[in-house]
């Protein structure tokens, strides 16, 4: 293989792209997948947990995968702009691509309800940056309309693409594991990502690379848990902005998901987020958005219920990087403390 050149050159024989398409790629892909043996000794699980960090993409989350293809795709078909709703790293991913691929990217962005990080990035790759006075809801719902009344390419994971893409996140898992694991946890917000691994496992499987299928356990937050209580919530809240989302958009496929794997699709709050947010980092050095977090808040309170018997081999999806959103670590982390530059109070300090 020599160097990695991204995940189209890697998985090419399982994505939709042929000699004729150009290959726009940021390198993306390629994600440590880190035993989180003091995670798994602090929470109390007895068996083995695996961190899938995928903030480490080019633009610092999972969308990358999606966005490769989906951007390639685009070029190949000849649009020359993109449009996407976001809470924020999507646009992101989106800027990116484009601004390597030469298109336009257009962005709508729930107003004030985006990390700073996130719309920073879609700011310095060059998007023209929307803020819309409403929820992601609103913003993917004029997106849609837009894609049938304009000529760009839509690449939010309504877009098939995007889905492609992301299955390669199940494929390293089982490459770096030799199988599938037996659960798979991972955050919801629209709902593409909980499809796109479930299709990448079962493509794996269909072609015999893994001799097992993980069960599939999806992760809302509790005041944006749609697919949870069973109806769309016309206000969302969460801490976890990432996926503040009241409608998504993958919802009957993330049922399937789930239903087909015998897993399941629950809610954590906002302190169980937190806690978990805290804990990835505190101990095992990872610091991921607190989106990401609602992946180990439910391998947590799952833990808790005694849920496991033991033994188990777990992923958890950590989507997006914990740099996109340093307010909120600010906000519920313990503040520097302030001394004169007086080596005696600082010492003073540091034997406590
Ligand atoms: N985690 C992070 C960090 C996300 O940014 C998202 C979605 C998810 C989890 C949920 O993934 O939507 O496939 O179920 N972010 C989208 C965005 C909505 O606009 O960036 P999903």
């Amino acid at each position: 293989m020599g160097y990695w050149r991204g995940i189209i050159e890697c998985y090419r024989e399982f994505l939709p792209v042929d000699e004729k398409t150009p290959i726009i790629t940021l390198y993306e892909g390629n994600t440590p997948l880190v035993h989180a043996q003091n995670l798994a000794r602090e929470i109390g699980f007895r068996g083995e947990i695996f961190l899938k960090y995928e903030g480490l993409n080019p633009t610092g989350s999972f969308k990358d995968r999606g966005m490769t293809v989906a951007i390639s795709k685009a070029v190949e078909d000849g649009k020359k702009a993109v449009i996407c709703a976001s809470t924020g790293n999507t646009s992101a991913s989106a800027a990116a691509y484009a601004a390597k691929a030469g298109l336009k990217a257009f962005v709508l962005l729930p107003k004030g309800a985006v990390a700073l990080g996130k719309l920073s990035q879609a700011v310095i790759y060059g998007a023209r940056v929307i803020a819309v006075q409403g929820n992601f809801d609103d913003a993917l719902y004029m997106v849609r309309k837009i894609g049938e009344i304009l000529p760009v390419e839509i690449v939010n994971s309504v877009n098939p693409y995007r889905i492609e893409g992301q299955k390669t996140g199940a494929f390293e898992v089982c490459d770096a594991l030799g199988d599938a694991p037996d659960y798979h946890f991972i955050p919801v917000g629209n709902a593409g990502n909980i499809t796109a691994y479930w299709k990448g496992y079962r493509e794996y499987y269909q072609v015999g690379k893994i001799r097992r299928l993980p069960k599939m356990m999806g992760w809302q937050a509790e005041g944006s848990a749609p697919i949870v209580k069973g109806y769309p919530i016309k206000n969302p809240q969460t801490i976890a902005t990432a996926i503040k989302i009241g409608n998504p958009y993958s919802w009957q496929p993330a049922l399937q998901a789930v239903h087909q794997s015998g897993g399941l699709i629950d809610a954590v709050s906002d302190e169980e987020i937190l806690q978990a947010y805290k804990l990835i980092a505190s101990k095992e050095g990872i610091f991921c958005e607190p989106a990401s977090a609602a992946s180990v808040a439910g391998l947590i309170k799952l833990t808790r219920e005694n849920f496991f018997k033991g033994g188990e081999v777990v992923v958890c999806t950590l989507t997006g990087n914990g740099l996109k959103d340093p307010d909120t670590a600010m906000k519920v982390c313990e503040q520097p403390i302030t001394l004169p530059p007086d080596l005696d109070k600082v010492l003073e300090l540091i034997e406590q």
